[in-house]
């Protein structure tokens, strides 16, 4: 779908999130002339810099951020052209009445402001759109996580926005979204007629869903020991996931459509009551990294680096299927997948020697190596005898697309386009973000009730012994984290 020329604001601009994805995502769109003509994009910040100067920070996120072979010096330029600098205090005076004049001056058919700030700025900068009339139809708001810190503050920032904007004009962003691979599962799912009739509790044993980071909290201690990985990872990114999984099919792929399907996942998941079904950890020191202690400097910290958790949707779809999430910092590897488990066949019909590799498994690997997995059983190839083999239908999409001289776009690419032609349906509608705090809470209320600490574990260990249990007890074993 084509996209009209737009005023992207981008508030934050200095920021890391701005220089590390978003500028390099519109980058790879101008570079691959996606980017409408005229279209321009204005960083706005608090910083007292002129635009020149702000050229050359977009300039050396550029040479950081992106491949080198796609920066040669003419689209480089180019790119700089359709960039100018505001100075704003967004939270202040300083800056508006400039801005106003800049987009009453403009008559580009969209104009989107993008939100990379903390998120005590969303409301006064959304209150002063509205009170300078800048939001006029052409307007879409684009809110960077957090969304809120709990049910009752997203609540609050849901009324906030929409006693401004339309819910058409919010654009929540879950990048994980965004993702090559997440948008390939619905694919999977729903443009093929060889999964969905296996889709369910008859046939599925378990759901995985994994995402498993090397980083640390280095340099974001202070924001990330108020958070702790149940608010940082599972609240949107992995029950995003899970939705996405356990979704009925949507009549369409259109925003309502789809966002009305994941809005039931989420208020069917079953409150988690057991306190054994939730493990949390937090990383110790290795031998050459600090503790998540000494990175958050408060050596008596209670927040969690990690949790695992047993997840079930209770409707006729799902009953009886546990759904495992877990997700870490300074694990042994950065890897999200996604792993579905059927069910053991029935009953074998080859001899006792021929020992079966076990249940079909489907792997939707995220990230790295992008790609979807099938794990099937065949004869051993050769003449001995009727022996079983594990294989893999293997679609890996990173090398396929490398062997074409092609590359995987980052999901701000995507979800920063989706945004100038309209496209919510990739987007979190405000009710989704209510019924993900509305499970979220109660597990959280419940640590804190308890006061309870996250069990230490190593650095480059798949997280803390008891997460292992997790599934044990289930009889069962998390995939390995490689
Ligand atoms: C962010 C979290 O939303 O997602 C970070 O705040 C996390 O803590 C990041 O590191 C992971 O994103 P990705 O795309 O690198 O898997």
């Amino acid at each position: 779908v084509p996209v009209d020329p737009f005023d992207l604001i981008v508030f934050g601009a200095t920021g890391d999130l701005a220089r590390r994805k978003l500028i390099p995502a519109l980058y790879h769109r101008f570079r691959d002339g996606q980017m409408p003509d005229g279209a321009r994009v204005v960083g706005v910040a608090r910083s007292d810099m002129g635009e020149e100067e702000y050229l050359r920070t977009v300039d050396s996120a550029l040479t950081e951020f992106v491949e080198p072979e796609r920066l040669d010096p003419e689209t480089r330029r180019r790119f700089l052209s359709c960039m100018g600098y505001q100075q704003i205090d967004a939270g202040g005076e300083l800056g508006w009445e400039m801005l106003k004049t800049r987009l009453d001056a403009s008559d580009r058919p969209v104009r989107a402001f993008y939100l990379s700030v903390a998120p005590h700025l969303f409301e006064p900068i959304a209150a002063r759109t509205h009170a300078l009339g800048i939001a006029d139809e052409r307007f879409r708001l684009v809110v960077e996580k957090p969304f809120g810190h709990d049910l009752a503050t997203a609540r609050a920032l849901n009324r906030s926005l929409s006693a401004r904007f339309p819910e058409t004009q919010i654009y929540r962003i879950d990048h994980y979204l965004g993702k090559e691979t997440v948008q390939n599962l619905m694919a999977l799912r729903f443009a093929n007629t060889l999964f969905e009739p296996l889709w369910n509790g008859h046939h599925i044993d378990h759901v995985q869903i994994t995402v498993a980071e090397t980083v640390g909290i280095t340099g974001r201690g202070q924001y990330y020991d108020g958070v702790g990985a149940m608010r940082d990872m599972v609240q949107n990114h992995l029950l995003q996931l899970l939705c996405l999984v356990a979704m009925e099919p949507p009549a369409r792929f259109d925003p309502d459509a789809v966002r009305d399907e994941k809005l039931k996942v989420l208020r069917s998941l079953a409150p988690v009551t057991d306190p054994l079904h939730v493990v949390r950890g937090q990383y110790r020191c290795g031998s050459r990294t600090p503790s998540y202690h000494d990175e958050a400097e408060r050596p008596d910290s209670r927040t969690e680096s990690f949790v695992a958790l047993r997840a079930e949707v209770s409707n006729w779809r799902w009953a009886g299927v546990p759904f495992y999430l877990r997700t870490g910092k300074r694990l042994r590897s950065r890897m999200s997948e996604i792993v579905v488990q059927f069910k053991e066949a029935p009953h074998s019909i080859f001899r006792s020697r021929s020992r079966h590799p076990g249940p079909n498994v489907l792997c939707i690997r995220l990230q790295p190596n992008e790609g979807i997995k099938l794990g099937l059983t065949i004869k051993d190839p050769g003449p001995g005898g009727m022996r079983l083999a594990p294989a893999e239908l293997d679609m890996t999409f990173d090398a396929t697309l490398r062997e074409h001289g092609l590359r995987m776009p980052d999901a701000y690419e995507r979800l920063v386009m989706d945004v100038m032609r309209g496209d919510q349906t990739l987007f979190m509608r405000g009710d989704e973000v209510e019924a993900a705090w509305a499970w979220v809470d109660p597990i959280i209320a419940d640590w804190e009730d308890r006061k309870d600490r996250p069990h230490p574990y190593d650095p480059g260990s798949s997280g803390p012994e008891d997460a292992l249990m997790l599934l044990h007890r289930d009889r069962r074993r998390w995939r390995e984290i490689e």
